[in-house]
């Protein structure tokens, strides 16, 4: 096993071969959830099948998912961290067969069919126990059944051994994860895989999803119907398998940098800091050309998945500057991406041609921005020369830019502290470093702060208030299309138990009448006591029979569509209200600009 791309293979030889059905990845923009920005893991958009909805496609299935992390951003640039990564995962709904699944990972891992690990290098955790789950002897018996030896079964706690979405509330529950022991020595005489020493490297991660928290604070509860879910990160699993040292070693980020090689005028291996230079750009250029790409795609902006979005172009311009590499080859870089990524992505094939164009009209509004902030540095300058000019008896101005005035270059202007420090230099200034890492701190605090406050409802929350909330976004996407045309589309939803927010194409603000006119339309379909049905069909029937949806599968996938009597019908995956009846009444609160072309509508059911 060489690449990711025979890594994939593998696994949906070994899934096959044992009766789970293979379904599509999600989009990289999740739905309906407001506690992230972007799709984290391969159970993220399955969350309401682990809560209990009924899979179209049965309830043993797999896949591969795009995923964006953007927790550990400042780590890229090392041997492992991505921004953007591929995660093969499986699921049992509805059921818990540990022993069978930790069979099954055995025999992937170890087979010579497959993965072909010798049995002596495997070690694994399981969860020690706390109050509200038991010790996993189930777990431990089992990896001892297949033969993995008694001292490399680990025992490890909470911190360790639970797992759960990013804000804490939803589906959750004990895992084992499984490791390579790489055979360098035990780092001290309570070694485990709890250690960050480097002699055990994880590879796979078996979830048992029998627990569901319901709300941030609130302790674990049983789950009516337990679930199994799998990941196992693509690119870190192949670098573990080869014994390479770097995920940017093999396969497609290899082809980048040695792409970018081509054109740069420093070289990869010239420096710590042109490497990690080389290796940011291909990491977040990666990651930019699945986000702009998307089906739901997004574009720069200086909001939400928009704002990540245009960090990462900026870095990468800044990395592109350090290591002599001109920013208009990003559009040659994303086209290797296309390529390579093109063959298991529709919307990635289909996009191509405008992720290159988004990439550099950014790259061209970054450098208009960098022409203003070499102004504002100008300004800064000449500040300290008049202070100097009319300074008092006796005082002594420094020539040094003060911490501020460094971050709000960085801030307003995108000028990275190592440019300012650039050009201070060359004009026989310095500037204070200290002052602009406090004020940088105390920035990022404040976005964490802001970012914490989201969590709360999204998909984990499977309450009744944001299904009749869904089946509402459904009315009156109906009702947008009934008033402006059918180019009318969904480009983004997100909803909490207290409201929805909905995003569409539309050209112009939306008059007084016509938020009337569509709120009408809403209750008077309220009023009609329509039931909503749901039926599974593949995708090709979906789009036959006129359903609405995003189409980022390929064909072949069976999927849930909608229907609300002659008024809707849409691909989507639940829970909605069974009548319309049960919306009671509905009101619109505000109606907004989102971005260019965008409009939200925000409403309530009262
Ligand atoms: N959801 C689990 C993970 O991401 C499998 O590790």
């Amino acid at each position: 096993m060489k690449t990711d791309r025979q890594l994939k293979e593998l696994w949906f030889k070994f899934f096959e071969k044992h009766g789970f059905k293979k379904v599509q990845g999600y989009s990289i923009i999740p739905e309906n959830d407001p506690t992230v920005l972007f799709t984290t893991a391969g159970m993220h958009p399955l969350v309401p099948y682990l809560l209990g909805e009924k899979h179209p496609a049965g309830d043993k299935i797999f896949d591969v998912q795009r995923c964006i992390r953007t927790n550990d951003i400042d780590q890229v640039g090392d041997n492992s961290h991505l921004t953007f990564f591929e995660m093969l995962g499986n699921w049992y709904l509805g059921s818990c067969p540990k022993e069978e699944m930790i069979a099954l990972s055995f025999e992937f891992l170890t087979s010579k069919d497959y993965l072909g690990i010798p049995v002596d290098k495997l070690a694994v955790s399981v969860f020690a126990g706390d109050d509200v789950a038991p010790r996993d002897d189930i777990a431990a018996n089992a990896w001892l059944k297949c033969g993995v030896k008694k001292e490399n079964i680990f025992f490890l706690p909470k911190d360790n051994n639970w797992w759960a979405l990013g804000g804490g509330v939803g589906p959750c529950g004990p895992d084992s994860e499984m490791f390579i022991d790489t055979g360098k020595p035990k780092c001290c005489g309570t070694c485990s895989p709890a250690c960050d020493c480097g002699k055990y490297l994880e590879v796979w991660n078996d979830v048992f999803m029998q627990y569901k928290v319901e709300k941030a604070g609130e302790k674990a509860v049983k789950l009516p119907r337990p679930n199994i879910d799998t990941g196992m990160g693509l690119e870190r699993a192949v670098l573990v398998l080869n014994n390479s040292t770097s995920v940017y070693d093999t396969g497609c980020l290899r082809r980048v940098i040695d792409f970018i090689e081509s054109k740069a005028q420093h070289k990869y291996e010239e420096s710590e800091s042109t490497k990690r230079s080389y290796r940011i750009i291909t990491d977040h250029l990666r990651s930019s050309t699945f986000i702009i790409g998307d089906a739901r795609g997004v574009l720069p902006s200086n909001v939400g998945q928009g704002y990540i979005l245009r960090r990462f172009i900026r870095r990468s311009v800044n990395c592109a500057r350090n290591i002599g590499l001109d920013a208009k080859y990003f559009a040659d870089i994303a086209k290797i991406y296309v390529e390579e990524y093109g063959q298991d992505y529709d919307d990635i094939k289909a996009n191509g041609q405008k992720i290159q164009e988004e990439l550099i009209k950014e790259v061209e509004r970054f450098s208009k921005a960098l022409e203003e902030g070499h102004r504002e540095f100008e300004k800064t300058i000449k500040g300290i020369e008049r202070h100097k000019e009319f300074a008092k008896e006796g005082e002594i101005v420094e020539n040094i830019i003060s911490g501020k005035a460094a971050f709000r270059l960085y801030d307003t202007f995108g000028f990275p502290i190592e440019l300012t420090c650039e050009l201070a230099k060359e004009r026989g200034y310095s500037v204070d470093e200290k002052g602009f890492a406090d004020k940088f701190e105390e920035h990022q605090e404040k976005s964490r702060q802001a970012s914490a406050g989201q969590f709360k409802g999204g998909l984990a929350d499977s309450s009744k208030q944001s299904a009749y909330l869904h089946t509402a976004t459904h009315i009156m996407l109906a009702g947008l299309r009934k008033m402006f045309g059918d180019g009318v589309y969904q480009r983004g939803s997100n909803i909490t138990p207290e409201r929805l927010r909905f995003d569409f194409n539309l050209d112009h603000k939306m008059t007084e009448e016509e938020l009337k006119t569509l709120e009408n339309f809403v209750n008077e379909v309220i009023s009609r006591a329509i039931p909503v049905t749901m039926e599974v069909m593949t995708v090709e029937k979906a789009k036959e029979s006129g359903a609405l949806g995003i189409f980022t599968s390929k064909y072949g996938d069976e999927v849930k569509v909608y229907t609300i009597g002659d008024v809707s019908k849409e691909i989507c995956g639940g829970p909605h209200a069974e009548n319309t009846s049960d919306l009671h009444h509905f009101k619109i609160i505000k109606e907004e600009s989102s971005s260019s072309g965008i409009r939200r509508i925000k409403a309530i059911l009262d």
